[in-house]
């Protein structure tokens, strides 16, 4: 069960108790490779199996995951997945999974980020590590960990500087005291992290586009889904034509693939009225002017 916002400390905006059947969905809807799936999983619970029995001096393990990659990948949407799979497997009582708002911790206000960081890895996320094993999501964690390298002297850059230093000390302390605790961070823009941070990961995983046959799937998928309300949307997956048409999506991340086909449902009031209707060209014709779009996107 998650908690309400009005109970929650500052920074954290979700609570929830593991294994979570919802989360456990989410990791089976990302399309990604098996042997990614299966490197991931393994890692976390490595650090709930070996990491608490094991001296640091033997394996420097911090507890953190990384996953990098272009919006839309389905980064966050799999690190909730993998705490769901990881409650599954390693079947601790009281684990649960903390949900960090970066965006509520980053203040204009000289040394308030700095000190809302220290109070949130000292304060909210130590004490629940006490309380038993803990799965912390970092989402779009170069929001904490700017790299100090590349601060420009603008927009108050000695507090984003503090701000990092105070996540790498607080990561330093929590690695040494709560061993029990599992950090899974998500970020489109990698060469914005501090490499301090990055050499603290235990992984560091890209996730890439999907290929051919992961665009096909996402897209059976998505149809399947529709297919349930509307049948003959379902059918469609069954058609000689379904390969040529799922090959038009790729070039598109997981996101711009379900938004291709919400708007394949939008090519005309007459599909949009009668779902039922829709057609692989509607498809096809939606994928390639959502390329086109991102590629505005991508130039402006
Ligand atoms: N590989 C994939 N397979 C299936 N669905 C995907 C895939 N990638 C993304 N999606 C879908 O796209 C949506 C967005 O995913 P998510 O928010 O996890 O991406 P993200 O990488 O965290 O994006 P951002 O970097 O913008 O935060 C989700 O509904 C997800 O199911
Ligand atoms: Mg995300």
């Amino acid at each position: 069960m998650s908690k309400t916002t009005h109970e929650l400390p500052q920074g954290i905006h979700e609570i929830r108790d593991l294994p979570d059947p919802q989360l456990s969905a989410m990791w089976n809807s990302i399309v990604i490779d098996e042997s990614q799936k299966a490197q991931l999983l393994s890692q976390a619970v490595v650090n709930f199996t070996v990491r608490p029995k094991v001296d640091r001096s033997v394996l420097p393990l911090h507890g953190v995951i990384l996953l990098v990659g272009a919006p839309g990948t389905g980064k966050t949407t799999l690190a909730r997945g993998l705490a769901g799979r990881v409650a599954e497997i390693y079947k601790a009582k009281g684990l649960r999974l903390l949900e960090v708002e970066p965006h509520s911790l980053t203040s204009s206000a000289m040394g308030k980020t700095q000190r809302a960081v220290s109070e949130l890895f000292s304060q909210s996320i130590a004490e629940s590590a006490m309380n038993g094993p803990t799965i912390v999501l970092l989402d779009e964690v170069e929001t904490l960990v700017a790299d100090r390298s590349k601060l420009s002297l603008e927009a108050n850059p000695i507090d984003v500087h503090r701000a990092t230093d105070a996540v790498l000390v607080q990561l330093d302390l929590l690695a040494e005291r709560h061993p029990n605790l599992l950090f899974l961070a998500t970020s489109n823009f990698p060469d914005a992290i501090d490499s301090a941070f990055t050499s603290r990961c235990d992984l560091v995983m890209k996730i890439a586009l999907p290929g051919e046959l992961a665009c096909e799937q996402i897209l059976t998928a998505c149809l399947d889904g529709l297919g349930k309300t509307f049948p003959a949307i379902g059918k469609l997956t069954g058609s000689n034509e379904f390969k040529r048409c799922a090959r038009e999506f790729v070039g598109l991340d997981g996101r711009s693939i379900r938004k291709a086909v919400a708007s394949a449902l939008a090519s005309s009031p007459q599909v949009a009225v009668d779902p039922n209707q829709l057609t692989l060209q509607h498809l096809a014709q939606a994928a390639s002017s959502s390329k086109a779009h991102r590629n505005v996107g991508a130039k402006a």
